[in-house]
């Protein structure tokens, strides 16, 4: 019998637990050429605000040892014209979308953007970004436990769609952040966003991006990564999707067994646009080479003493 790969989110149901991480597979037209888009468990886009967003200036990325840092500063169309011209295109796709959301400056943006996007059947889940390290602002909301538990407690008040909150990794404690999230009525927490970092030019004696601090993401981050899974899944009983440098189905069952219920694959497409698909694929050979029946029964499975 073949192993059942499908999972719920809140209200979501994916058939399998792979998805793309926002900001790394842009509005999924760009992999439309490489990949059956339809495979994937769901496509979280690339954060949306308001109003359109430029960026920041360039350089905005440079490579590091085993990963990439990055300072786009969520470049992105804008609420109208993301659902005048992209939602109608991602729909057509079929798979359970996720749209990623953020505020410039004033959190109640979060709130105008979800009332928008609440009204849209081609919207299956809302995901808060409330860890962008690439804003001017001194702190970020999910630096703090109190105020992710009023963003999303405000958020919750507007959508009935399932929400997925996503955190930053740049905090002593995340498992009480997650805490604070599911208190607040978020369905999920999404684990984690970039951690803070920064390269030097040697010969030139200046950052290697413009903004001089930028967030790492790729391999270098998934065992700090992989630990904050692991910590708040011994907290909470909301749902993680897990990410930060999976680049394979070994290291996708990694943060299966801390715990995640499903998992976001980022920086890896940059390098193998197929990849996704492919860890579906030895996600599914896993399962099937251990005899284990379904997916449940390795969420959490990790054998530990601790
Ligand atoms: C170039 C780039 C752009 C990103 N843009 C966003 C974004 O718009 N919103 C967001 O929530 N995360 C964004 N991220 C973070 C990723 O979604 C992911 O959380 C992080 O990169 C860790 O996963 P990875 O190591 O597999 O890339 C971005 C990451 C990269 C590398």
């Amino acid at each position: 019998m073949p192993a059942k790969l499908s999972v719920n989110i809140g209200k979501l149901k994916l058939k399998n637990p792979v998805m793309v991480a926002s900001g790394t597979f842009g509005y999924a037209e760009e992999f439309r050429d490489f990949m059956d888009l339809n495979k994937l468990g769901a496509i979280v886009t690339k954060t949306i605000t308001l109003q359109p967003r430029r960026g920041n200036p360039v350089p905005r990325t440079c490579e590091t040892p085993a990963g990439m840092l990055n300072s786009i500063g969520l470049e992105n169309p804008g609420l109208e014209v993301f659902i005048k011209e992209k939602l109608p295109i991602l729909h057509k796709i079929g798979v359970p979308l996720i749209v990623s959301i953020a505020s410039e400056s004033d959190p109640k943006d979060f709130i105008i953007l979800a009332r928008h996007l609440d009204k849209s059947k081609a919207v299956a889940a809302l995901e808060l970004n409330i860890s962008c390290p690439n804003l001017q602002h001194t702190k970020l909301i999910s630096q703090d436990a109190k105020e992710t538990y009023n963003l999303v407690r405000g958020v919750r008040k507007v959508t009935q769609k399932t929400l997925i909150t996503k955190l930053s990794p740049n905090v002593t404690d995340i498992a009480e952040i997650a805490l604070a999230a599911q208190k607040a009525g978020s369905d999920a927490v999404a684990l984690v966003n970039t951690i803070n970092a920064m390269c030097i030019d040697v010969n030139k004696r200046s950052p290697k991006i413009a903004m001089v601090t930028g967030g790492l993401s790729g391999p270098a981050i998934r065992p700090v990564a992989v630990r904050m899974v692991w910590e708040a899944y011994r907290k909470i009983k909301i749902p993680i999707i897990g990410m930060g440098g999976i680049i394979d189905t070994s290291s996708a069952l990694e943060f299966i067994l801390a715990g995640a219920t499903a998992v976001s694959v980022g920086t890896a497409n940059f390098i193998n646009p197929k990849v996704s698909v492919e860890i579906i694929e030895g996600i599914k050979k896993y399962l099937m080479k251990n005899k284990i029946s379904s997916i449940y029964k390795l969420i959490g499975s990790l054998e530990c003493k601790r």
